[in-house]
């Protein structure tokens, strides 16, 4: 037999990163496995917190099990489309059909779908930064590439539609939005989405905005849906039941193409044929589609004063403004905060260095902001999903971590501070 060689991956994957599930969990996991407690606050999995799925998508999965046996059209249920088609016009869409929407394993499947479709070798993507690190994954294992458009704490994590536009060059292609933000909780105003739908209308730019926090909000906080802004431009809009619904296990998304259909028709049909290509999404859980968005809505009383999100979300307020160390800017919407160190505090920090010491000497597993796809990050994103008594104790948890890393400064020479 010939010695035996090691399987080389793909170079492709060689600047692809996802540390929500990176290094540090599996550290997490080894510490976990020697009998220590960690809380966790890496991963936006509501199931993993004790939220259940509404009880009436579980029925209609159950009642429809032994329909669900064969594949299915490669877009979705006629049903489960029909409703999001429904949804996209009472949003004020335009050009919605049930042929313009595509449901899939997840919204993860159909960023990629979308990028596949859409990209040559060397097209760029602007894509927010901090991002959800699927988007960059996406455009880089498509043969793209990412140009981050800067969403900083100190203009409140919105983009500056400015700055936006001098990244554009003859290769861009899209432009991708997350609203309500992951890892922010940004939610963007209509007067801001106007302007960028300009610059896309400008620049010939397909539209991409991942809605999948998109009723997840809070203190008043208002969602505006960019197809609706969009009108004629093409835009492909992303939902899915993983976080409002609380069903991320189901593996359900859509995606919504709207705007002048002549413009988008081979984009379409390019959709169609990789949706073909994987056959069809899991038929099982598409029957949840239906209920959750023609029944009742559940997610406010979560959201609500009184309701578990609002309550951790404001145990992590509170923390942030008791804290010698942390900044915030409140997050508007979905499952995460996005604190930051303060540099008077702190001068020299590392946030992949604190969030492995938070891990090592506290028992806390977060994930550090340079993971987002932000240079030199002072961030660390929290998920609001623990229950709030146990997110205040975190707060005493990185204070003292932030008092050690203080104090070790203080007590270090000058020259090695330079
Ligand atoms: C912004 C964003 N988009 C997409 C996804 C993927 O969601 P899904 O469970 O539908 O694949 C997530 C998951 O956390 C997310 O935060």
């Amino acid at each position: 037999m010939q010695a035996l060689s090691s399987i080389k991956p793909s170079a492709h994957l060689a600047d692809v990163r996802y540390e929500i599930r990176g290094a540090l969990t599996r550290r997490s996991r080894e510490l976990e496995a020697a009998g220590l407690d960690i809380i966790k606050l890496n991963i936006g999995n509501p199931g993993r917190y004790g939220f259940e799925t509404p009880a009436h998508l579980r029925q209609a999965i159950a009642a429809h099990l032994a329909d669900s046996e064969a594949y299915g059209h490669e877009q979705g249920l006629e049903a489960a489309r029909e409703t999001i088609a429904a949804q996209q016009r009472a949003r004020g869409a335009t050009g919605v059909a049930v042929e313009r929407i595509f449901v899939g394993n997840g919204v993860s499947e159909l960023i990629d779908l979308a990028l596949r479709a859409l990209l040559q070798p060397g097209d760029e993507v602007l894509l927010p930064s901090p991002d959800y690190p699927l988007w960059s994954a996406a455009t880089i294992l498509n043969g793209g590439r990412p140009r981050y458009y800067r969403c900083l704490a100190a203009n409140g994590h919105l983009p500056d539609p400015d700055e936006i536009e001098a990244l554009i060059t003859p290769r861009t292609r899209a432009l991708v939005l997350i609203n309500p933000n992951n890892p922010t909780g940004a939610v963007y105003p209509r007067a801001l989405l106007e302007r960028l739908v300009a610059i896309a209308a400008r620049h010939r730019l397909l539209l991409l905005s991942d809605e999948i926090y998109d009723e997840i909000l809070y203190d008043g906080a208002m969602f505006q849906p960019l197809a609706e802004v969009a009108g004629e431009v093409p835009c492909l809009s992303f939902g899915g039941l993983s976080k409002v619904y609380r069903a991320c296990g189901y593996r359900v998304g859509w995606m919504s193409l709207s705007g002048a259909p002549a413009c988008t028709a081979e984009y379409r049909d390019a959709l169609q044929l990789l949706a073909a290509l994987r056959l069809c999404a899991n038929v099982t859980a598409q029957w949840a589609v239906e209920p959750a968005l023609a029944g009742a809505p559940t997610i406010q009383a979560l959201t609500a004063p009184g309701g578990r999100l609002h309550e951790a979300r404001r145990a992590i307020v509170e923390g942030v403004a008791a804290s010698d160390y942390l900044d915030l800017v409140a997050p508007g919407g979905a499952l995460y905060a996005f604190p930051s160190v303060r540099a008077d505090r702190i001068a020299a920090f590392d946030d992949n260095d604190f969030a492995l010491r938070l891990l090592e000497e506290e028992h806390v597993l977060a994930v550090p902001g340079s993971s987002f796809n932000v240079p030199q990050s002072r961030h660390l994103r929290l998920t609001l999903l623990p229950p709030p008594t146990q997110l205040r104790e975190v707060f005493v948890r990185m204070e003292r971590v932030l008092a050690r890393m203080a104090a070790e400064q203080a007590a270090q020479p000058v020259a090695a501070m330079a």
